[in-house]
């Protein structure tokens, strides 16, 4: 939460107060625990871990209650189905249906679900009703793809009694060994296994069960959090009781683990059950606007994204859990004694986790890899590829909260010009609203919002404005008129509109879940509802966790409903992707026949939100902790299938130093979502703001991000089709090297071999960069030599530096010419920077669309490989062609490669002068200047063809 101004005289002492709070903001501040529920405070939570204590503590004399009905299961079509039969300590049977579904991209699917909930409502208070089987709806948000089933997978004849053995996967190599009693699945890749389902015997399925008369089912020592729980004076009602799902899932040999977002933690995540340097909690995930949100904790933020990735050297495997409630994940490390036998071979770190969720279905996807590659495709196949953006989206962004007219936008942007620093978004926080109503413009201070975005649109610059899902309670604002006579919010539990408090005071929140809220929402930004937008507006989607400052943790109480008498328990954590959802749906309706890539961004996710927005941190706070947590954030998101993340470059809370402020600068120019953001009682911090000379290295950082635009592009590209981070961890990239797993400060830019390690220190003058292979890795700048595997290497990094090295072996794409935006340069010229390997040899390759529509969809693309071998330099087509493939080629049959720069250039190229050029397969060759550069102290030499003037799009050739 965080704080503005409002109406009612009770909502204006409560800002007043928390204005005041914000306007003495001191490093250190942090948040308030008391708001937020531990474990041990939240009743399903509580239990699941009180039964795997209980479960471990009896060790072998428990005998786990889960049995799969050996005559039940039938196998057909790559898919296995059968019935758990759950034995209550009463000795009642529940009936679990299993489906477990081998799917053609060598993901399985184990679905557990409740017979005896499938049917029926339970009637509420007031007549409203809920739904009482388990949810099952996460899917329709989240799944996209990748469902179908295998058509090879078999069951193995060679078993035992008592098991099932299913083979699928790439040429049959996965195994997965189901044990009926007590239920169990193993995952085996080559013969070995790699996950285990229930191997602790933690599975535990709450299930129906009436109020009264039933007191002997287990667990038998504490049911005090079964029907009714109370935190921060709320009660949530829970009308269907106790029925969460919790499972322990292992991978044995597997020392880390990454993934689940969203936590402000390493990417290596810890252990959970205490101990030196681990938490005491398990990691949360309760999407939950948390003020002042602490670092290196797994507690709950604003979003969710339940997938893990284990690895260990050379094998990635893991987990995806679709369970849109709230959820927590235990994990403990368990590393066997050393056997003196084992003759110094050292025993595997296996970690053991324990995931359980308040209720819905158990429905978990189960990947072995083996690389992490092939983890990020086959999760990509199920919830989505991030979208490929609009280029401008993936240049620099300038918001506060606030501009506080359009005169004060148009200042700003023209200081930008006359500073020439480029940008190219400028961003409305929720001032420039009347009144706090989305979908108007404050009269008095934006009273010319076309004329404002008309400036922008001269320079191809883009304005995005803020527009959250509460909407104000307030008479004679049609957009709330409509909402309720429309009957399209979100109910609470009695079955009336449901009302909180947001920025606007008094609020009801639009429920995105209903069908024809999203075709209200569509009609909403339409340009003649929605006056004064033009087409270079786009939407940042807010507090939509929802934050709601008066609910229960911040949010909605659980025991709201939602379109289909969802309880918002079932659909929390997915709520804030429903909005965004709607959003894109308006943003791509705006008008007939201008169909854009729409642009938002969202505070709130869930796995899926990749399809369709950007993410970044939320309030983070200006201190060089949060400076430093951002990357593994930002890294760990990647992992996660949402790579298109940043945080507010500066930190929202609070004053920067000027040399803070410069580093995050340089540091966020890696962020994939590049913003600057400041909260309202923050001085103003432009960077023309910030005086020389950190005025000038800001400029550089920034310029830095646009001349490199076109390898971003690239890996966003990259990451549309097959969902691979943009910037990626150590493991990821050298999934072999042990001494790089845990490695969270360092990373690199898509597969074009750059490596960044931004300086997140105070007073630092350089930094320890981490090399794994024996390749040479250059100065970015001046081509200092690096090289050694497995060692820290001292980069010089003084404040007006970048520490940034090129891998050998990469050829990287660049537009040189600095402009005002990067819609400006569309037309530009490239550099193509070729870094030699220690076997004279470098690769790379360069996408580009018109970075506006979804032509590209249709074949309007340039994609080319570059190599560089045997003393040639050449370029081929690697895109497939498409209807519209040869009217995009010939628009930028103009745009040509202006210089060509080769690092660690062969010594005999020193006695040339020019090179051969051949385009098209021409017979006859062109020359083009080439000039040699000896360096010295530890410097490459280089070598630069001027002008070749081949066609970014064309065969071409560049003989040295
Ligand atoms: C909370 C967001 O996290 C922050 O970025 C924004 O400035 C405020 N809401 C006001 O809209």
């Amino acid at each position: 939460m965080a704080r503005s101004r409002s109406a009612s005289p009770r909502w204006t002492l409560f800002l007043s107060l928390t204005i005041l709070l914000c306007c003495f903001i001191v490093p250190g501040i942090s948040v308030k625990h008391e708001n937020f529920k531990k474990c041990a405070q939240s009743g399903f939570c509580k239990r699941n871990r009180a039964y795997a204590d209980e479960v471990t503590a009896r060790g072998s004399s428990w005998t786990a209650p889960y049995e799969l009905d050996s005559a039940s299961i039938q196998f057909q079509d790559g898919q296995l189905q059968g019935t758990i039969i759950k034995m209550t300590a009463s000795n009642e049977k529940v009936r679990l249906p299993l489906t477990v579904s081998f799917l053609e991209s060598g993901a399985a699917r184990v679905v557990v679900d409740e017979e005896k909930r499938v049917k029926g409502e339970i009637e509420l208070r007031h007549g409203s009703k809920a739904r009482k089987e388990r949810y099952n709806e996460a899917g329709k948000w989240v799944l996209v793809g990748g469902l179908e089933l295998s058509k090879s997978a078999s069951l193995n004849p060679e078993t035992e009694t008592g098991f099932t053995k299913v083979l699928y996967g790439p040429e049959k190599k996965f195994q997965a060994i189901i044990r009926h009693a007590p239920f169990e699945v193993q995952f085996q890749r080559d013969g070995e296994t790699h996950v285990k389902l229930n191997d602790r015997g933690y599975l535990n399925v709450e299930h129906w069960r009436a109020k009264v008369n039933d007191e002997s089912s287990e667990p038998k020592d504490d049911q005090s959090t079964w029907w009714e729980e109370t935190f921060g004076g709320n009660t949530d009602s829970k009308p269907r009781g106790p029925e969460s799902v919790g499972l322990d899932i292992s991978f044995p040999g597997y020392g880390h683990v990454f993934g689940i977002p969203e936590h402000a933690d390493s990417l290596s995540l810890k252990e959970t059950r205490g101990g030196s340097g681990n938490h005491e909690e398990p990691y949360r995930m309760h999407n939950s606007d948390v003020f002042e949100y602490e670092l290196n904790s797994p507690m709950t933020l604003y979003g969710s994204i339940p997938f893990m990735q284990a690895h260990r050297k050379d094998s990635t495997v893991g987990v995806f859990w679709l369970n849109a409630a709230e959820t927590w994940v235990d994990i403990v490390k368990f590393k066997p004694s050393v056997n003196p036998l084992a003759l110094g071979v050292s025993p595997k770190t296996t970690t053991q986790t324990h995931w359980f969720s308040e209720s819905g279905q158990l429905d978990v996807f189960v990947f072995l890899g083996p690389t992490p590659e092939d983890l990020s495709r086959t999760y990509g196949e199920l919830t989505g590829y991030t979208q490929l953006p609009q280029h401008f989206a993936i240049a620099y962004h300038q918001c506060r909260w606030n501009y506080v007219t359009d005169d004060d936008v148009k200042d700003v942007d023209r200081k930008f010009d006359k500073y020439q620093i480029p940008y190219d978004v400028i961003w409305l926080d929720i001032e420039y609203t009347d009144g706090k109503k989305y979908f108007t413009w404050d009269p008095l201070t934006f009273p010319d919002p076309k004329g404002m975005q008309e400036q922008l649109d001269d320079s191809e610059r883009k304005l995005v404005i803020i527009i959250d899902p509460h909407i104000k309670n307030e008479a004679n604002y049609p957009v709330v008129e409509e909402l309720k006579s429309k009957d399209l919010a979100v109910k609470n539990k009695d079955g009336n509109i449901y009302e909180g408090w947001c920025w606007p005071g008094s609020s009801h929140w639009v429920d995105c879940f209903n069908p024809a809220s999203i075709s209200w929402w569509t009609g909403l930004f339409k340009y003649d509802k929605f006056k004064g937008t033009l087409p270079n507006m786009f939407i940042w989607n807010d507090m939509n966790e929802p934050s709601v400052f008066n609910g229960p943790e911040t949010t909605m109480p659980k025991d709201n409903l939602h379109y289909g008498n969802w309880e918002h328990r079932d659909i929390h954590n997915v709520n804030g992707l429903t909005l965004v959802n709607a959003t894109y749906n308006a943003m791509l309706e705006r008008k007939k026949g201008e169909i854009r890539r729409p642009f938002i961004l969202t505070r709130s996710f869930y796995a899926g939100a990749q399809r369709i927005s950007a993410m970044w941190t939320g309030d983070n706070q200006a201190n060089w902790d949060h400076l430093a947590a951002s990357l593994p954030m930002v890294l760990n998101n990647g992992i996660a299938g949402f790579p298109f993340a940043g945080a507010d470059v500066g930190g929202f809370f609070g004053n920067p130093s000027k040399e803070l402020l410069t580093r995050w600068y340089q540091t966020g120019i890696f962020y994939p979502f590049f913003r600057a953001h400041a909260h309202i009682d923050t001085r103003r911090r432009e960077p023309y703001l910030a005086g020389e000379p950190y005025m000038s290295i800001i400029t550089q950082a920034i310029r830095l991000r646009y001349q490199l635009l076109p390898a971003w592009y690239t890996a966003f590209h990259q990451a549309s089709v097959n969902g691979t981070p943009i910037v990626r961890p150590q493991y990821y990239v050298h999934p072999s090297d042990e001494l790089g797993f845990a490695i969270d400060d360092q990373f690199y830019l898509g597969s074009t071999g750059l490596l960044a390690k931004p300086v997140v220190t105070e007073g630092a003058t350089s930094v320890d960069i981490y090399i794994a292979d024996d390749e040479k890795y250059y100065d970015y700048f001046d081509y200092t030599v690096y090289q050694g595997a497995g060692n820290r290497h001292t980069v010089p990094a003084p404040l007006e530096k970048v520490p940034l090295l090129m891998q050998g072996g990469h050829i990287i794409p660049r537009k040189d010419r600095p402009r005002r935006s990067s819609g400006l340069m569309k037309w530009d010229p490239y550099t193509l920077v070729v870094v030699l390997d220690k076997n004279g040899q470098a690769e790379g390759t360069l996408y580009v669309d018109d970075g506006e529509t979804f032509d590209y969809q249709h074949g309007a693309y340039i994609h080319r490989r570059f190599s560089f071998s045997d003393s040639s330099l050449s370029s081929e087509d690697i895109g497939r062609k498409g209807p519209k493939t040869v009217d995009y080629v010939k628009t930028m049959a103009d745009v040509r490669v202006e210089k060509v720069v080769v690092v660690d250039a062969p010594k005999e190229w020193q006695e040339k002068s020019s090179v051969t050029v051949i385009e098209d397969g021409a017979e006859a060759g062109a020359t083009a200047p080439l000039e040699y550069h000896v360096q010295q102290g530890g410097k490459a030499p280089y070598a630069v063809v001027k002008n070749p003037n081949v066609g970014i799009g064309k065969v071409w050739r560049i003989e040295f």
